[in-house]
């Protein structure tokens, strides 16, 4: 297994950016591309909800504008604003968005501090999801 520490103390870092005043739940990601490159994001809440974007994608949509079209790993950690990060996985609209552009060792890593991550293979995350291939 490789070392996430670096990915997993950005993803810690970016979660301090998080602009979540209706939630209060503070979510950031670290995202390496295979060009080597790192784009971070945090979650950006709108006072009309549903426009929220998370953190995960706030970094794939940085990339992705930047000319990246294959991914690595993403590192997540989020946390209720002030309390200890527990291990929050991305929701169900981030994970089918990473999909368009995860490999096939696309791998996440969950952390809670630098120290503390778990890394999970892109199928455990998504198993049996619709994607590109699916369109032919
Ligand atoms: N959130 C993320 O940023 N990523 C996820 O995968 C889960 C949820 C954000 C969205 C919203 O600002 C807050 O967490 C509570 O749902």
């Amino acid at each position: 297994m490789k070392d996430y520490k670096q990915l997993a103390a950005l993803a810690a870092e970016a979660k301090d950016r998080a602009y979540a005043p209706y939630s209060g739940f503070h979510v950031g990601a670290a995202l390496l591309c295979e060009s080597g490159r790192i784009y971070i994001g945090c979650n950006v809440e709108s006072a009309a909800f549903p426009a929220t974007v998370c953190a995960e994608r706030t970094a794939l949509l940085k990339a992705v504008s930047e000319g990246e079209r294959k991914l690595k790993a993403i590192a997540v950690a989020g946390s209720k604003s002030g309390a200890e990060g527990d291990y929050c996985y991305p929701c169900g609209v981030c994970r089918q968005m990473l999909n368009e552009f995860a490999g096939e060792d696309f791998e996440v890593i969950i952390a809670k501090s630098a120290d503390d991550y778990r890394v999970h293979k892109w199928a455990e995350i998504l198993p049996f999801g619709f994607g590109p291939k699916d369109l032919g």
